[in-house]
C-alpha cells in the first residue's frame, strides 16, 4: 500500500499505482528493455513495490527456530524468487564469502561466478522477496509522520532488532530528515548539535510516500515528480551491529563520501567506500583520515540533491549501476537528512545549515605556509625564513614538525636544539609572522612520575580513554608508549586549554596543526592488544584498510566519556578540533587557526584540513584537486595539500607546477616528509624560482577576494573554491570536470597537471572569459579549449560580469594589508559587472556579528564604475584604491573622470581591450565613480 504524506493528496497519489510503477522503471533498470525481459520478477522493474510480501509461512517458522548468532538459515520458506537484474542484486554474503549451499541456507540466491559476465554484481544475494519491516501505525506528527517498523523474524545478521521507531520530520521546506531508532533501548547517537527546524515547511520542494509492506520510503520532487530517493529496491536491515538501508539513486552522478583518493565523482559501478578513520598513505580505494557520510547528486535536469547519514559508526557505502547506494553501518541509529537544493550550491548551504557554517580564519591564515618534517633546530628554521626573504619570496607562516619538541613528546622543546625557541617565534613576529607547532593527541606515559606535567595533571583529571580494565589504554606514537585523551570528557577540554595556555605563556604560536588524530596508533590496538569481544569482532566489518578495526588505530572496545570508541572513533579528529579551537579562543582571544588532518561532518566550523600523506608524484597533484573540492561540499573550505607532495623526492618542474596550484588552495602549505629532498622555493633554479614568485605574488594579489570568499562561507554556507559544476550546473560537461577549479563565482584555473608540458586543455563554460593576466578575451560556447601554458604561468580566468577586489602583494600578509588596492572589472557585453570586498581587521572575533567590518560594492555599468559602502569602520582608513583595469572595453575610451575630474592617467590596449585608470588614490572608505566616455 501506499501511503502519501498529506491526507488530501494521498488517494489522488495512491490511486494511480500504474504511475509509480512507470516512475520505478525509470529509475531502475538502466540495462534497458532487453534486460526487462531477462528480469521480469524484480520489484523494482514490474512495477510491484507495492504489494505486499506473503510472509505466513515464514511466521511459523520463525517461531519454531530462535537464531543464536545470526540466521543462517531461510527466512521465508516461500521459494526465493531469483530471478533479478544483475545491477539491481543486493548482497546476501556481506560479511563473508558463502558457497551455493550457505547462500540457499540464508534463503538468498546463488548465481555462480562465470556464468554471467560478472560485473562485479554479487553472486549471493537478495531474492526480490526477502522478508523486510512491515509498517504499522502510520500517524501524522506536527511536522510528519511517525510509524513503527516490525520484523517477523530475522536476518542472517545477529540481534536484529523486530521493532523499530520511524519519524519523518518535514524540518524545512527544502530539508526531510528521517530516522530508524530502537524504541525499547537508547543506541548511541552522534552527539553534534543539529539547529532546530527554521521557519516554515509549507511548499515543500518534496512529497514523502510509504509502502507498508514490505516497508519502504519514497521522496519525490514536487516540481517534476523525479523520485531522488526510494528504499524499497532492498530490505532493511536493523541488526545490533549491522544496519543497512539501499536507496536508488536518480542519476550515476554522485560525489562526496569522503575521505579517499579519488577523483571527483564516484564511481557507481560496484564500488565500495569505506568510513574509518585511518592513518594511511592514501591510494585509491583506502579509507583515509576523515570521514563525512554526505553525498550530492546531479539530477538530469541540473537539479540536484544532497544526502546525510549522521552516523558516526565504521560504515561502507555501496554503489552499484542500478543506480542505487547501499548504507551500511555497523552500529548507531540511522539518521538521514535529504536537501533539495535544487542548486547544489543551495544542497551544499543546506548541509552546512545542519553541520554549521565554517569558522572565519584569520588573514595571515591564508598567505603562504612553510614546513617540512626535518628542521631539526632553531638555526635551521631561521635559516629557511632568511632564505625566503633573500629569495624575494613571501612567507606568512613559519611551521615546525616534531623536531622541536623535547622527545617527541607534546608541550615540550628540545632545550639543545631549540633552546631559543621562544625568541625565535619573536623575532617572526617582529618580521609581521606567524609560528606554528605540530601537537598531536598521544600523549607519552613512559617518563618518570613528577616530570611531565600533560600526563601526570592528564592522569590526575582522569581525561585519557580506558581499556577494558578501566586502566588508561596505551599505545605507541612517537614518542613511544602513549594515552590518548578522551575529548568527549569535557574535562579533557579544561587539562587541554591548560596545557596550550601554559605553552603558549612560554612559546608565543599563532595556531595549532593536529595531526596523528585518527587516532593513529603505532600498534594495533594498544601495547597489550585488545579484549577478543563484539566490539572487536563485529559479525560484518567494513572493507577497512588492514583489515580490522584495531588497525592502525586504538581498541574499539576501549572507553571513552560518551560511550565506547566503537562508536565515537570517527569523531575523534572532530573532538580534538574543538577543544583545539576552543583552547585557542580561550588563550589568545582571537581568531583561531587549527589545522587537523583528522575530519568528520562539521569540522570546518572550527577548522581547517589538509590532505595527509600524499606523494610527490604528478598523479598526486591531480587528486589534490577533487580533495579540495570535496572537502569545500563537506564545509571545509580551508584546506590544501602539501604543495610538491610529501612522501618521495619533487622533482623541479613538478614543485612549479604544484606551487602554481596550491597558490589556488584554499590553505597554502609546502610541507615535505623527513627523509625528502629539500623543496622549499629557495632550493630550485633562478628561472623555477622566479616562476614560483610569481605564483605566490598572484596568490597574495588575490587575497582581498579570498578573504572575501571565506567571510561567504563563513556567514551564508557557501564554498570557496568549488567544482564548476557549483556555478554551471545546466551544463552536463561540467559536471565531471576534476582538472580545473573555481574561486567563488568569478574565477576559473586550468593548472598543467602533467610533466613535459607547455600547454593545457580546459573546458570553458559558455560566456566571456578574460584572461586575468592579459584581459584578453575568449568568448566560449561551452567548449574544451587550449591554453598556452608555459613553465612560469598559470591560466586564471576571470568571469565576464565580475568584479574581483585585489591588492599589491608585499612578503607578508601584514605588508600587503597596508598596499594599495585595485579592482579587475571583467564586463559583459552588456558592460556590465558587479562584485565586493569584505574588510575587517583580519584576527578579532565575531567582528561581522559586532558589525565592526567594512562591506564595500562594486557594481560596472554603461562606462562607469562605482563603489557603493554597505557597512564602513575605521579598518579602511588609510586603504586606497591605486589602479583600475576594465576588460572587454569595446572601444577607445576618449575622456576619463574620476569622481568627476578628468584624469589623464588612462591607458587602453586596441588589441586586448583593456582599459586601465592608474595612479588613483582613492580612498576606500569613500564612494567613489570612474566614468569613461568615447569620441
Ligand atoms: C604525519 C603527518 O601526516 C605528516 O605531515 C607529519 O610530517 C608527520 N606525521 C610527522 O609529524
Amino acid at each position: 500500500m501506499l501511503v502519501p504524506t498529506e491526507k488530501k493528496k494521498s488517494m489522488a497519489a495512491a490511486s494511480p499505482q500504474g504511475r509509480w510503477a512507470a516512475a520505478y522503471v525509470a529509475v531502475g533498470c538502466a540495462l534497458g528493455a532487453a534486460l526487462l525481459l531477462l528480469c521480469w520478477d524484480s520489484p523494482v522493474v514490474a512495477g510491484r513495490v507495492l504489494r505486499a510480501v506473503p510472509l505466513q509461512r515464514a511466521r511459523a517458522l520463525a517461531g519454531e527456530e530462535k537464531p543464536k548468532r545470526g540466521h543462517e538459515k531461510a527466512p521465508a520458506a516461500a521459494s526465493p524468487q531469483c530471478n533479478v537484474c544483475p545491477d539491481r542484486r543486493f548482497d546476501c554474503a556481506p560479511e563473508k564469502i558463502l558457497t551455493k549451499e550457505q547462500c540457499e541456507a540464508r534463503g538468498c540466491c546463488f548465481v555462480p561466478p562465470g556464468s554471467r559476465p560478472s560485473l562485479g554484481q554479487p553472486f549471493c544475494f537478495l531474492p526480490s522477496n526477502y522478508p523486510s519491516y512491515e509498517m504499522k501505525n502510520l500517524t501524522s506528527t506536527e511536522r510528519g509522520y511517525s510509524a513503527t517498523l516490525s520484523r517477523t523474524f530475522p536476518t542472517f545478521m545477529p540481534k536484529d532488532i523486530l521493532l523499530l521507531q520511524l519519524e519523518v520530520r518535514f524540518e524545512t521546506r527544502s530539508r526531510l530528515r528521517f530516522t530508524v531508532r530502537d524504541p525499547a533501548k537508547t543506541r548511541y547517537e552522534v552527539p553534534i548539535e543539529t539547529p532546530p527546524e527554521k521557519g516554515s515547511a509549507a511548499q515543500k520542494l518534496y512529497d514523502v510516500h510509504f509502502s507498508d509492506n514490505p516497508f519502504g520510503l519514497i521522496i519525490q520532487r514536487r516540481s517534476n515528480g523525479l523520485v531522488l530517493l526510494n528504499t524499497t529496491i532492498a530490505p532493511l536491515f536493523f541488526a545490533d551491529q549491522f544496519l543497512q538501508m539501499s536507496t536508488s539513486l536518480p542519476s550515476q552522478y554522485i560525489f562526496g563520501l569522503g575521505e579517499h583518493l579519488t577523483s571527483l565523482m564516484l564511481n557507481i559501478n560496484w564500488s565500495k567506500v569505506t568510513l574509518w578513520n585511518r592513518d594511511a598513505s592514501p591510494r585509491p580505494g583506502g579509507n583515509l583520515y576523515g570521514s563525512h557520510p554526505f553525498y550530492l547528486v546531479m539530477e538530469k535536469d541540473g537539479s540536484s540533491h544532497g544526502v546525510f547519514l549522521l552516523n558516526s559508526n565504521a560504515m561502507d557505502v555501496l554503489l552499484q549501476p542500478t543506480p542505487a547506494v547501499s548504507w551500511r553501518t555497523i552500529g548507531g541509529i540511522l539518521d538521514f537528512y535529504v536537501f533539495l537544493g535544487p542548486e547544489p550550491k543551495s544542497v551544499v548551504r543546506q548541509f552546512q545549515d545542519v553541520i554549521g557554517y565554517p569558522f572565519m580564519p584569520p588573514y595571515w591564515g591564508l598567505g603562504f605556509h612553510l614546513c617540512r618534517f626535518g628542521y631539526t633546530s632553531s638555526n635551521m628554521t631561521r635559516l629557511v625564513v632568511q632564505r625566503m626573504r633573500e629569495a624575494k619570496m613571501p612567507l606568512d607562516v613559519q611551521w615546525n614538525d616534531l623536531d622541536y619538541m623535547d622527545g617527541r613528546r607534546d608541550f615540550s622543546y628540545s632545550l639543545k636544539n631549540f633552546g631559543d625557541l621562544p625568541d625565535m617565534v619573536k623575532d617572526f613576529h617582529q618580521k609581521g609572522m606567524k609560528y606554528i607547532i605540530i601537537v598531536d593527541p598521544g600523549i607519552s606515559s613512559s617518563s618518570p612520575p613528577g616530570t611531565y606535567t600533560p600526563y601526570d595533571d592528564g592522569l590526575k583529571r582522569g581525561v585519557f580513554i580506558m581499556n577494558a580494565t578501566g586502566q588508561p589504554l596505551i599505545g605507541k606514537v612517537w614518542p613511544g608508549p602513549t594515552v590518548f585523551p578522551d575529548f568527549t570528557n569535557p574535562e579533557a577540554f579544561n587539562w587541554w586549554r591548560d596545557l596550550v595556555r601554559n605553552f603558549h605563556a612560554k612559546v608565543p604560536f599563532d595556531g595549532l596543526w593536529i595531526d596523528m588524530n585518527e587516532p593513529s596508533n603505532m600498534v594495533c590496538g594498544s601495547m597489550d592488544g585488545c579484549p577478543d569481544n563484539e566490539l572487536e569482532n563485529p559479525p560484518y566489518v567494513p572493507g577497512v584498510v588492514g583489515g580490522s578495526l584495531m588497525s592502525a588505530t586504538i581498541c574499539a572496545s576501549s572507553k571513552q566519556h560518551l560511550s565506547s570508541h566503537y562508536n565515537l572513533h570517527n569523531l575523534y579528529g572532530l573532538t580534538e578540533a574543538i577543544a583545539t579551537h576552543n583552547a585557542l579562543v580561550d588563550v589568545l582571544g582571537r581568531r583561531p587557526f587549527v589545522i587537523s588532518r583528522s575530519t568528520f561532518s562539521s569540522h570546518g566550523h572550527y577548522a581547517g584540513h589538509w590532505t595527509g600523506d600524499i606523494l610527490s608524484t604528478w598523479e598526486h597533484l591531480y587528486y589534490s584537486i577533487p580533495a579540495v573540492l570535496l572537502f569545500n561540499l563537506y564545509g571545509v573550505p580551508l584546506v590544501g595539500a602539501d604543495i610538491c607532495g610529501f612522501s618521495g623526492n619533487t622533482e623541479e618542474e613538478l614543485c612549479v607546477r604544484w606551487t602554481q596550484l596550491g597558490a589556488f588552495y584554499p590553505f597554502m602549505r609546502n610541507h615535505n616528509d623527513e627523509n625528502g629532498k629539500p623543496q622549499e622555493p629557495f632550493v630550485f633554479s633562478p628561472e623555477a624560482q622566479k616562476a614560483i614568485r610569481k605564483a605566490l605574488n598572484l596568490r597574495y594579489t588575490l587575497l582581498p577576494y579570498l578573504y572575501t570568499l571565506f567571510h561567504k562561507a563563513h556567514t551564508a554556507g557557501e564554498t570557496v573554491a568549488r567544482p564548476l559544476f557549483l556555478e554551471f550546473p545546466s551544463d552536463p560537461n561540467t559536471w565531471t570536470v576534476d582538472r580545473q577549479l573555481m574561486w567563488g563565482e568569478a574565477l576559473l584555473v586550468t593548472p598543467v597537471l602533467e610533466k613535459g608540458k607547455t600547454d593545457v586543455t580546459g573546458y570553458f563554460p559558455p560566456g566571456t572569459w578574460y584572461d586575468t593576466a592579459a584581459g584578453t578575451a575568449i568568448h566560449s560556447k561551452g567548449q574544451w579549449i587550449i591554453l598556452s601554458a608555459p613553465l612560469d604561468s598559470i591560466n586564471v580566468h576571470v568571469r565576464a560580469g565580475y568584479i574581483l577586489p585585489l591588492q599589491f602583494p608585499g612578503y607578508t600578509t601584514e605588508e600587503s594589508r597596508k598596499n594599495g588596492m585595485y579592482l579587475v572589472v571583467a564586463l559583459t557585453e552588456d558592460g556590465e559587472a558587479s562584485g565586493d570586498l569584505f574588510w575587517d581587521d583580519g584576527e578579532s572575533l565575531n567582528t561581522f556579528m559586532k558589525e565592526d567590518y567594512t562591506q564595500i560594492l562594486f557594481l560596472a555599468s554603461t562606462n562607469v564604475v562605482l563603489s557603493k559602502l554597505i557597512h564602513v569602520n575605521s579598518q579602511v582608513d588609510g586603504l586606497t584604491l591605486q589602479l583600475v583595469k576594465v576588460f572587454g572595453v569595446p572601444n577607445p575610451p576618449w575622456k576619463v573622470l574620476v569622481n568627476g575630474v578628468s584624469s589623464s592617467d588612462f591607458s587602453y590596449h586596441l588589441d586586448t581591450k583593456v582599459l586601465s585608470v592608474e595612479n588613483l588614490s582613492l580612498s576606500m572608505g569613500r564612494q567613489f565613480v570612474i566614468t569613461w566616455t568615447y569620441s
